[in-house]
């Protein structure tokens, strides 16, 4: 296979104090350039970015343009800056740009546009629910009165992430539920429509962890569970991720037999349906008797850069990783 140039978008943080690329970036960055020849790109600009400077990258801006690119790697990597979070929703409309130069430019983005642009919202869970694969029970909340009337469960925006907008239904006062459906009820959210999704509270995340299985191609890698080890919470019903007043522990996690044909079932599903994605991860927790559900598709970012560190230990998986999401990349 030909060598190709591949860009990657970069988190550059705009600011004198912090380094513009992390350690664990530049440890991803060298695994694909053990590949092939890798340019870093500004999400906010689209410009090249001198990795030189910190492990003797190649290319700078002036020898490389935007267009003698051979394919874009479009999970956001690299440190969060307290300035502007890294979340990629936050960066949506320059995000979007990237991927419609990119298209505009006859660049293959990994994942493809298609994909990309139907799974910002958590409206697939909804299709693949109707499809009878297994998912976390869900129903979209109709109108504020909807809203206001509902008394179990959890509440969460189509469009959002890290927990942002989360919330135990019954822990909601009639005001926050209305700054809630101002905030996330509706509307259009950069071309993808905003609303609230109802589910019940699944106590499965709290009390037997989040299994996400990163899938590659038809491979599942690195999979590893997220469990928390404390709260402070005096018993009440929390959401366990990303919460200041959780502590959640990371592990290498070994999916059972249900869980890898849900995988499986998952990625028949994305093709049947005309998606192609080579890299996602699937969100999954169980109920009392070990049954999995989906709680998200992860496909636009599925943060691998963070990888190398739970397998601590186990280079020769990472770079396993590595070496088979670049030749889905270049496939
Ligand atoms: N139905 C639910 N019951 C209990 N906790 C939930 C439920 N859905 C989400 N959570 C908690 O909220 C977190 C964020 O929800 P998730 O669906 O993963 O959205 P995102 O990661 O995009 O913000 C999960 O990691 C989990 O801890
Ligand atoms: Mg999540």
């Amino acid at each position: 296979m030909d060598k190709k140039l591949m860009g990657i978008l970069l988190n550059r943080v705009q600011n004198d104090q912090y380094d513009d690329i992390s350690d664990k970036t530049c440890e991803f960055i060298k695994a694909f350039r053990q590949q092939g020849p890798v340019v870093g790109l500004d999400i906010y600009t689209g410009d090249m970015i001198d990795l030189r400077r910190k492990y003797s990258g190649r290319y700078r801006e002036s020898e490389i343009k935007f267009e003698e690119l051979d394919v874009l790697f479009m999970g956001a990597v690299g440190q969060s800056s307290p300035y502007r979070v890294t979340a990629l929703t936050n960066d949506m409309p320059e995000f979007l740009a990237l991927y419609r130069r990119a298209q505009k430019c006859g660049i293959p983005t990994h994942n493809p546009y298609n994909v990309v642009q139907d799974f910002i919202s958590k409206q697939y869970l909804l299709r693949l629910q109707q499809a009878g694969i297994p998912v976390v029970p869900t129903t979209a909340v109709k109108s504020l009165d909807h809203l206001l009337s509902l008394t179990t469960g959890i509440v969460k925006p189509l469009v959002s992430e890290r927990g942002i907008g989360t919330e135990v239904t019954s822990q909601l006062t009639g005001e926050q539920k209305e700054g809630l459906y101002t905030k996330f009820g509706r509307g259009d959210f950069y071309g993808t429509t905003q609303g609230l999704i109802h589910q019940p509270y699944m106590t499965g995340f709290t009390e037997r962890g989040e299994r996400k299985l990163m899938v590659v191609g038809e491979d599942i890698v690195l999979p590893r569970i997220h469990t928390l080890s404390g709260y402070e919470g005096n018993g009440k019903p929390i959401m366990a991720w990303g919460r200041a007043q959780t502590h959640v522990d990371v592990n290498p996690y070994e999916p059972n037999k249900k869980e890898v044909e849900l995988t499986r079932d998952i990625g028949g599903w994305l093709s049947d349906n005309g998606y192609n994605p080579t890299f996602y991860r699937v969100d999954i927790v169980t109920d009392e008797n070990l049954n999995p559900y989906v709680s998200e598709l992860e496909i636009l970012n599925p943060s691998p850069a963070t990888e190398d560190f739970i397998y601590a230990g186990r280079r020769d998986l990472v770079d396993q990783f590595m070496s088979k999401l670049y030749n889905s990349i270049n496939c």
